[in-house]
């Protein structure tokens, strides 16, 4: 059966483990990976403007020996897709060259539709919907940070959006319960609330939302945050940083958790005076250049495991 990341519900608990386990040994071991992906390729569709995502896939597909195809889904180069080709098609017609799809596009029905049509792997990069890979990253460096997940409290800040969602299914499916706090008006998405929410419950944690912020950071192990302004919500850019601003990370925020040693992160780009001041993200609370470097080690595992080089 071919396997993929459309989202954090491809993986179970278990499987979730074994793949952070194994990128703790290929950050370790690196070498011993350099054949993994030996004379295959993937194909990397981006929509959207990425530093992290693209650079590490690109840079991770290279370390382990294979061949990295990057390309835009639109434009004088970019591929027939934003010309109107279907996914459909593109799905059958990248399955006879490739042997993965890693697509950062805006709708999670693109992915879905590669995954369906196609034959091959396909991971999401990041749709309006999910961010997975960040998910999967952010868990191996709370893991290395915390020396565990099971049990600890992550505290999202900020709009409920894609990578809040990733979160609610991150968490949880490594023991730990998420809180996301927000604006009333800028609540994660019902749907995908009431499916972290059952989730959740099958691995013995629970996801909540909380409007005041002070009572969401109240024993924060983590304290996460994003831009308030995501790819595509510049013309509203005004409105969400008012809206928001109670919930800008600051060292006295950081000193409502009630622990000292809570950490920061941020999944990047940030919008430094924004969502978080300089004095925590370059203060003792921060890995958030740590949790960067782990998107690199977190694919290769992920890629190692879809690609069928390593079993779950
Ligand atoms: N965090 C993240 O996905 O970064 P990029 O948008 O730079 O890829």
């Amino acid at each position: 059966m071919t396997r993929h990341l459309r989202s954090l519900l491809d993986l179970d608990a278990d499987e979730t483990a074994r793949l952070l386990d194994l990128a703790d040994a290929v950050k370790a071991e690196p070498a011993k990976y350099a054949k993994g992906l030996d004379g295959k390729s993937v194909a990397m569709i981006f929509a959207k403007q990425s530093t992290r995502t693209r650079i590490s896939f690109e840079v991770g597909i290279h370390q382990l020996g294979g061949q990295a195809l990057a390309l835009s889904s639109s434009g004088g180069t970019g591929m027939q897709m934003g010309r109107g080709e279907t996914v459909h098609d593109t799905a059958k017609v990248l399955s006879r060259f490739v042997h993965a799809i890693v697509i950062r596009t805006y709708g999670q029905a693109q992915v879905e539709g590669l995954a369906e049509h196609g034959s091959v792997p396909v991971i999401n990069a990041l749709t309006d919907l999910y961010h997975p890979c960040q998910g999967l990253a952010d868990l191996q460096t709370i893991r290395e940070r915390l020396g565990t997940t099971k049990g600890k409290k992550l505290v999202y800040l900020g709009a409920g959006n894609n990578v809040a969602h990733s979160l609610m299914l991150a968490g949880p499916r490594a023991g730990m319960d998420v809180v996301v706090g927000c604006p009333d008006s800028l609540r994660p998405n019902q749907a995908v609330l009431e499916k972290a929410r059952a989730d959740a419950t099958k691995w013995g944690t629970r996801v909540a939302v909380e409007t005041d912020v002070d009572a969401a950071v109240k024993g924060a192990d983590v304290v996460y945050t994003d831009t308030w302004v995501s790819m595509g919500e510049e013309e509203e850019a005004k409105r969400l940083i008012e809206i928001l601003r109670p919930f800008s990370v600051t060292p006295e925020l950081m000193a409502k958790t009630g622990k000292d040693d809570s950490i920061f992160m941020h999944c990047l780009p940030a919008h430094r005076g924004d969502e978080v001041v300089d004095a925590v993200m370059d203060g003792k609370w921060s890995v958030v250049f740590d949790q960067a470097e782990n998107r690199l080690h977190a694919q290769k595992a992920l890629l190692l495991l879809l690609m069928g080089a390593e079993s779950f």
